[in-house]
């Protein structure tokens, strides 16, 4: 039995690596060219076959991307934008960023994704002044409902952006995440399924002219150099992040399929220890429930998410046999001190506050044994016996 089982260990992931991530690194030394350059355009090229996007913009951080794809989708100051309650911070702070405002909705209460229903209802019976753009969250490494949004964004003529950080490789109805909308950012965080060896992000998007836009736009706005048409910023992507994410590239096909498989395995054990009764609901009282699964979602698992009962106890529990786990997220973005200004309050996005109280992220990652996922499975059995 293994002694301690973590969240994330990167570094099994770099041992079959290692040599080409720094042969990759090298390369970059040896050009001399550390920013944008011919390996982020390389990169930019293999993430937008990969999405199945026209193209992409390769940028400093899913932060950043978010912002660029706002903007470039025609977000600008006094413009309102749809998005998930239950997310990181950044899936709204880029909309505040953009000076638009976040129009918080909740979420589903099986995937914990953007309530398509709720959007649907928000727009037919308060549809905020100036409404811009929906941006769903594929949050944990699952698409959000985009047939639902689709719908809801053709008939009120309002853009889809993707927040996809956390999807990379996932589809809605065979078709890539990064493709969905009229652009999508997505992040190289190193705790990513595909990740950067520091900070790094980029955005996909189905239109040229949005592209090269935001070429512009993360460039201080310059066409060329020393001319600058608008206000952007400095949001460039350093090329030895794009040579060591080109190296993981080829293998996260390979990556995310493993973690398709650990989670597989979670589900069995958890199912045959008797701790979730099954896939789903909402309303059981099963100790441990797990997420939804759409069908039309092929899920990355880049979290692998249960809603526990005595959720903080439990932590603890784990903590003390070593078995690490985090919370994502503790608090929606409606209840954040940040949002005060919106005068939203506790109750008004019921499902996403139950959620924070009981979501607990078990580690996941592709290199996972059984023997470790057994070890979580039976620690939290013996919590709950
Ligand atoms: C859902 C979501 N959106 C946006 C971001 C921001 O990405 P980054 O940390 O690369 O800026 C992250 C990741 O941290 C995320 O998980």
């Amino acid at each position: 039995m293994p002694e301690s089982v973590p969240l994330l260990d990167l570094r099994r992931q770099y041992d079959g690596i290692r040599e080409d991530v720094l042969a990759a690194i090298a390369r970059v030394c040896d050009s001399q060219s550390f920013i944008l350059g011919p390996e982020v355009e390389a990169l930019e090229r293999e993430i937008a076959a990969l999405t199945g996007a026209a193209c992409a913009v390769g940028c400093a951080s899913g932060t950043e991307a978010l912002w660029l794809a706002l903007v470039a989708a025609g977000v600008k100051p006094g413009d309102s934008v749809i998005t998930t309650a239950f997310s990181f911070f950044a899936s709204a702070s880029a909309i505040v960023r953009a000076g638009a405002t976040p129009v918080f909705v909740d979420v589903d209460p099986g995937t914990l994704n953007l309530d398509a229903a709720l959007v649907d209802q928000q727009l037919r019976t308060k549809r905020p002044e100036n409404l811009r753009a929906i941006l769903p969250v594929h949050l944990y490494g699952q698409c959000a409902d985009m047939a639902g949004l689709d719908r809801s964004a053709q008939e009120f003529g309002v853009a889809i952006v993707e927040d996809a950080a956390q999807a990379i490789g996932a589809e809605w109805s065979g078709r890539g995440a990064g493709s969905l909308g009229v652009a999508a950012a997505f992040s190289f965080y190193p705790t990513k399924n595909l990740s950067a060896y520091g900070d790094a992000g980029i955005v996909t998007t189905t239109r040229l002219e949005m592209a090269e836009h935001m070429r512009r736009l993360r460039n201080h706005g310059s066409p060329r150099r020393y001319y600058h048409d608008e206000f952007g910023w400095n949001g460039r992507m350093d090329a030895i992040q794009a040579a060591v994410l080109r190296v993981k590239l080829a293998h996260v096909a390979d990556w995310n399929q493993s973690r398709r498989q650990r989670a597989a395995t979670y589900d069995q054990l958890f199912a045959s220890a008797g701790l979730t009764s099954g896939l789903t609901s909402s309303q059981s009282v099963a100790p441990v429930r797990l997420l939804s699964r759409s069908s039309q979602a092929k899920h990355v698992f880049h979290q692998y998410v249960i809603r526990a009962q005595r959720r903080d106890e439990l932590r603890k529990f784990l903590a003390d046999r070593k078995i690490g786990s985090k919370i994502y997220y503790p608090l929606p973005l409606h209840l954040q001190a940040a949002f005060s200004y919106l005068g939203l309050k506790a109750g008004d996005m019921p499902v996403s506050e139950q959620a924070a109280g009981e979501v607990l992220a078990l580690p996941m990652f592709p290199e996972l044994t059984a023997a470790e996922i057994r070890l979580v499975v039976e620690s939290i059995a013996e919590f709950y016996s």
